[in-house]
């Protein structure tokens, strides 16, 4: 599925007299980035050239802040299903300035005939977006044996987001959401997330061989890696398999040593202890270390799920290769002509900044950015700054 982009900006009579644009010029503006987007691919009469309309079938509209005149909106743009006589458009609204998200709208059309008869969606319209037709899984890819579920989204050059433990593809949706240039993509590694969960076998490499295998299969040659605390570890790994695949690195909240003794010994207790009690025990000896005092409790709740979403034997799977992975600190300076972003959550008590500051300036070509009021997930807890950091980095990549 292509994403397509486009901007629009608030006129003052999108406003009501308070000054806010209403509910009702909101579907306006949405309706207005519809017609640009189709000037600007197959033309604004590509119904109308088979005597065909399409007519909005149902919508489903959240408004997430407050927009006034002046503003501009970039309108993200995507077809996230094509029937064959209908289709269901997702548009995401974000204010340009402050990089947020303000509105988002699913719509439903169906093509119909001047009778009011469904007919067939042109095909203009689905080469357009390169959608796949419904029914087809459009986020597994099988590689090394095991089905994996990914988001891809957008164009342009490649990033590849890897998550850290016990967590899924989703701690990025700020990052997949709104890095918009780049094609992003998300893995749920083998054993979490929606991905399939083997009994054994997990090893750093073989998450990075499934990396690699994944990059194949999306047609990628080399790929911005941008992992998160295990996913550092995977990345480390990933680099010395196949380094002349990496063009840029960003590091978060993660670590280059190995696993002291006592950290060894702590893994193996939490391997015994989710054998028996399951992903509740890896939810209460993480949660509360991974985030600042201030974090909204939506957030908590939202990452608690996700653990407990997790299967058994990915957490143990994950807890061994963690435990057994090796020290990467020799790799730091060879990775000269690597670009490297080296991103902290300031209150992080997991993998805290000296850590970072240490990777930072054993790394020839490493940056590092400290963000305030984030632990161990910046991604989450701080998505703004962290997205304006990866991006201020990407944009620095020749
Ligand atoms: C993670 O966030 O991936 C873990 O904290 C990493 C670890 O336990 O070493």
């Amino acid at each position: 599925m292509r994403d397509v982009e486009c901007e629009v900006t608030v006129y003052p009579d999108d406003c009501d007299p308070s000054g806010l644009v209403s509910h009702t010029a909101f579907l306006r503006l949405f309706e207005r980035a519809r017609w640009d987007l189709l000037g600007r691919g197959p033309g604004v009469d590509v119904f109308a050239r088979k005597e065909l309309a399409p007519a909005v079938r149902r919508s489903v509209l959240e408004f997430h802040r407050p927009v006034r005149a002046g503003d501009v909106l970039s309108f993200q743009q995507a077809l996230t299903h094509l029937g064959r006589t209908s289709f269901t458009l997702r548009q995401t609204a974000r204010r340009t300035n402050d990089d947020t998200t303000v509105a988002t709208a699913e719509l439903l059309f169906v093509c119909l005939d001047r009778h009011g008869h469904p007919q067939t969606v042109p095909d203009e319209v689905g080469r357009f977006f390169s959608a796949r037709p419904s029914g087809d899984p459009i986020d597994r890819v099988t590689v090394n044996g095991v089905s994996l579920a990914i988001e891809t989204r957008g164009s342009g050059p490649p990033v590849l987001f890897l998550h850290g433990f016990p967590l899924d593809r989703t701690i990025w949706r700020h990052q997949i959401d709104t890095l918009t240039g780049y094609r992003r993509i998300a893995v749920d590694l083998r054993g979490m997330g929606s991905s399939d969960a083997p009994d054994l076998g997990y090893s750093m490499a073989t998450y990075a061989d499934d990396v690699a295998a994944l990059i194949d299969a999306l047609g990628e040659e080399r790929v911005v890696v941008c992992g998160l605390s295990m996913g550092g570890y995977v990345a480390f790994e990933f680099l010395r398999r196949f380094r002349q695949r990496v063009r840029g690195l960003v590091l978060i909240d993660t670590r280059a040593e190995a696993d002291s003794t006592e950290g060894r010994k702590a893994r193996d207790a939490l391997v015994a202890k989710v054998r028996e009690q399951g992903a509740v025990a890896a939810a209460e000896a993480m949660l509360p270390r991974f985030f600042t005092a201030a974090v909204p409790t939506d957030i908590i709740q939202t990452v608690r799920d996700m653990i407990l979403r997790t299967p058994v034997s990915g957490i143990i799977g994950a807890l061994v290769a963690m435990r057994d992975r090796p020290d990467s600190t020799p790799l730091l300076a060879t990775l000269v002509g690597v670009p490297t972003l080296v991103l902290v959550g300031q209150e992080d008590v997991i993998t805290p900044p000296p850590l970072a500051q240490a990777m930072a300036t054993a790394i020839p070509e490493a940056r590092l950015v400290e963000v305030p009021g984030a632990g161990h997930l910046p991604c989450i807890e701080q998505p703004v700054p962290t997205t304006r950091a990866v991006l201020k980095f990407l944009q620095s990549l020749k």
